[in-house]
């Protein structure tokens, strides 16, 4: 990626301050913004020593030597230490009273539920982690983990960071092309799957895939069969095993060793802005220390939570924040197997209410979706349970956020917008709930022990409320180590732009993303560096725009790509959703056009305003939701989809954008 440009134009001022309620901040883990400002404080005077501390929080079966040794663009944390990641998320938990308590509630999507404590995942885990021995799966090995959101893909997670094989969980909504890359580029020798797995009231048939995935892998010897709808599937006789037969016979009696803080938990693989994906590789002293403390103090968790993320654990979001960390810090967690409209939009609010979840984690794009629907769904449920709310993965839309805070929060629940990455492995920028004012829109400010800034090209720090690059200027426990067997791309990717200057300026982690500070130090995603635009020699974040789009009561949801043009440089196109779905006459169309154009120009400025809008009853979107604005921008210039596709949710979008293009 290169960054040519100098400046990114930000222009959109929110004004709203929303404090945390007096009632939630008498009870939180840090109660004040006087004492957050405090553990900042502490945090920059010795990192390290912070650090420490937070690993302190975990089991460790050997001290470390030293906390963080670091030589660009290597790091390793609490080198010497030793510690293994299911003895802290379960063993010292079953050694106490937490024994009985829940530690998964999962619903699946037919209404199905189960509940397993402490104690019974603890079992489930030591039987599995036997079950990958008896198969032949050595510590270092890689285990490929292809299901779907199931209390097994945990087990198997927990199970292989126990003997200390290394998992790399490929979302269950990739194709089989997909799969096989990952195991290829991983070197899996196992694969657990199941039969088949439901969504939205479909079967995916995930084993039929796996078989396809593996049928020339030189690397995959078994493959482990959950049994999940009991569709009939092929077993290929001594490769494949069913679950249930292997569990059957497995000891309950599992050690957990004592591994090397550096050793390599897991690698998940994220896509770059091209080329194939990348394996993200995450190790075990570091990744966990930041998982739970950040688990613990942004979603300010207590012993009495039922904690909801929706995310899957396919994702990064869901191995820190479904797995790792709730389960870390003792948590009860739930978990859904289905999709958020199955049978009926309301099914979130439904098991909210049913199941008395007290902390909602969940993504702006499903919010968008969840406000397109209507408020009557959320307003059919009782949802006073509720404490807390979360936000990841994208920026959110100031409207989106009051809705969430209005409609779902009942107005009394603090929204923590949570920035982070694949690559940051844990939470690095967001609110503490009972401490810092929020704004609708950002995610704040870094937490303690995080050291991040916006820069300009040169690395100097940027202007309040000037454009840049949000950057990471010191090494963090939870950082990734590598892109899995290839070292100069993780060189290049993320420690290239920023590199170590001979003036000793350390080099910066560059995470891609445009941001600027305003006033307050808060900071302002404005998307990937290569969704920011130019127009007519300003630079303009779409995220923006698309929330400028969103704030006019008839739009739920806006993409915003450029096109070329010959005057201005770009040209902004808008793809534009509306609410509700009647057809409307040419005239009033038109009319809408041209009201949201100046909607845009009032709300930002003449500069931002849409040149073109297109109307579309769907966006294209990755599996985990992200709009794919490349392949908009490919409609927008009017030419053919060249590009991968591999990624797309549903292919038929495409077919309809191209309809709306000739109704244009
Ligand atoms: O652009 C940022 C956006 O998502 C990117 C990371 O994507 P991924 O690795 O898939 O991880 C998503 C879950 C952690 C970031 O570079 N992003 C993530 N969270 C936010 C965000 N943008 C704005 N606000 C956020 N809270």
């Amino acid at each position: 990626m290169s960054l040519t440009d100098t400046s990114i134009s930000s222009v959109l001022q929110e004004e709203r301050l929303i404090h945390p309620p007096p009632a939630f901040s008498n009870e939180a883990h840090v109660s004040s913004l006087r004492k957050l400002k405090a553990l900042r404080k502490q945090a920059a005077a010795d990192i390290y020593a912070f650090w420490e501390e937070r690993a302190r929080a975990l089991d460790w079966f050997a001290p470390w030597r030293s906390t963080c040794e670091w030589k660009y663009p290597r790091a390793k944390w609490f080198v010497g230490g030793k510690l293994n990641v299911a003895h802290n998320c379960l063993d010292r938990h079953v050694a106490g009273w937490r024994r009985n308590k829940a530690a998964i509630i999962w619903e699946g999507e037919p209404g199905d539920t189960r509940t397993l404590t402490y104690q019974a995942l603890f079992t489930q885990v030591c039987k599995f982690a036997n079950v990958l021995k008896g198969l032949g799966v050595k510590r270092g090995d890689v285990v490929a983990i292809y299901m779907g959101m199931l209390p097994e893909a945990a087990i198997a997670m927990l199970a292989c960071a126990r003997i200390g094989a290394t998992h790399t969980v490929v979302f269950g909504g990739f194709s089989a092309d997909a799969l096989r890359e990952r195991i290829n580029d991983s070197k899996a020798v196992c694969v657990v799957t199941q039969d088949d797995a439901y969504r939205r009231g479909q079967s995916i048939a995930l084993k039929e895939a796996v078989d396809e995935a593996v049928k020339k892998s030189a690397t995959v010897r078994k493959v482990v069969v959950l049994r999940r709808s009991g569709v009939e599937v092929r077993m290929k006789s001594r490769r494949d095993h069913w679950w249930h037969e292997l569990m059957a016979d497995a000891s309950p009696i599992a050690s957990a060793p004592a591994l090397n803080s550096e050793h390599p938990l897991f690698i998940l693989y994220t896509s770059g802005s091209t080329g194939k994906p990348k394996g993200i590789l995450h190790t075990t002293g570091g990744y966990l220390t930041q998982a739970a403390y950040t688990t613990k103090m942004v979603f300010d968790l207590r012993e009495d939570d039922l904690y909801f993320c929706t995310a899957d654990v396919g994702w990064i979001t869901g191995h820190s924040y479904i797995v790792y960390g709730p389960l870390a810090n003792g948590a009860s967690l739930f978990m859904y197997e289905g999709a958020p409209n199955h049978p009926e939009p309301d099914r979130f609010w439904d098991m909210i209410a049913r199941h008395r979840i007290t902390i909602f984690y969940t993504a702006p794009t499903a919010i968008r979706a969840f406000m397109k629907w209507g408020d009557k769904h959320p307003r059919r449920h009782d949802l006073s349970s509720l404490r807390l709310l979360g936000t990841v993965g994208e920026p959110i839309n100031p409207e989106a956020w009051m809705w969430y805070h209005r409609v779902i929060g009942g107005g009394r629940c603090p929204i923590v917008d949570t920035w982070w990455q694949t690559e940051t492995g844990a939470i690095m920028i967001s609110p503490l709930p009972g401490a810092t004012p929020l704004k609708p829109g950002t995610a704040t400010l870094p937490l303690p022990g995080i050291d991040a800034d916006v820069v300009r090209r040169d690395g100097s720090p940027c202007d309040v409320n000037e454009g840049g690059y949000l950057v990471v200027k010191q090494p963090w426990p939870s950082m990734l180590r590598t892109v899995f067997g290839d070292f100069q791309r993780y060189k290049k990717t993320y420690w290239s732009e920023y590199p170590p200057q001979k003036d000793g300026r350390p080099a910066y982690y560059f995470t891609g993303d445009g941001a600027r500070r305003d006033a307050d130090g808060y900071i302002w995603i404005m998307g990937r560096v290569d969704d920011v635009v130019n127009v007519s020699g300003h630079r303009l974040g779409t995220a923006e725009i698309e929330s400028a789009l969103v704030s006019h009561q008839s739009v739920a949801e806006a993409a915003v790509v450029a096109r070329p043009d010959d005057v201005k440089g770009n040209a902004l196109v808008a793809f534009v959703t509306l609410k509700g779905q009647a057809k409307q006459s040419a005239r009033a169309v038109e009319k809408l056009r041209s009201a949201l154009r100046n909607h845009v120009g009032g709300e930002i400025g003449h500069i931002a305003r849409p040149d073109e809008i297109r109307f579309t009853d769907a966006l294209p979107k990755t599996r985990s939701g992200k709009i794919m604005r490349r392949l908009l921008r490919e409609i927008a210039a009017g030419g053919s989809i060249t590009g991968d596709t591999t990624t797309l949710e549903d292919f038929s979008v495409l077919e309809r954008l191209r309809e709306a293009d000739d109704d244009a």
